[in-house]
């Protein structure tokens, strides 16, 4: 599995807690900033990372902003991106079984780092349960290529 990995100036912290986890679990995974003094903007971020979830060079991406909204909002206009906002376990869990997301966003105002640690664990080790839910994750494609 490759995962790329960003944030903005508001996730910096985080995104470093989120590599420690990656390194941990010897996930092969990019990290690409920010590099930021000052602040950026999310969408300079979200965009490049998300395409590169789409064109299939990532099997996923892990985005952190303060509060993980501004990089889903835009993560999921990307085709064939289903980007997650995800501050708890259980949501952790079940939007990989259930909606096959590829991009994990957490926000680092809103949740501490032992939290997002075991989220970002969670969401890389859980499988898609496909079945049903492949059904319903196909509309969202057909509709995406209407
Ligand atoms: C930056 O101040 C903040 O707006 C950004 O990190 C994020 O929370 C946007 O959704």
């Amino acid at each position: 599995m490759k995962v790329i990995l960003a944030s903005d100036h508001g996730g910096v912290n985080l995104r470093k807690e989120v590599a420690e986890v990656l390194n941990d679990l010897e996930v092969e995974f990019e990290d690409i900033g920010c590099n930021c003094e000052g602040s950026v903007d999310y969408s300079d971020y979200a965009f490049p990372a998300a395409e590169r979830v789409a064109s299939g060079e990532f099997d996923k991406a892990i985005l952190i902003c303060g509060t993980g909204i501004g990089m889903s909002i835009a993560a999921n206009k990307v085709k064939g991106v289903r980007a997650a906002l995800v501050h708890d376990l259980f949501t952790a869990k079940v939007t990989r079984e259930h909606n096959d997301s590829n991009v994990l966003c957490m926000g680092e105002r809103v949740i501490g780092p032992g939290l997002a640690k075991e989220i970002a664990k969670t969401w890389v080790s859980t499988d898609f349960e496909a079945g049903r839910h492949e059904r319903r994750v196909s509309k969202i494609a057909e509709y995406e290529n209407k």
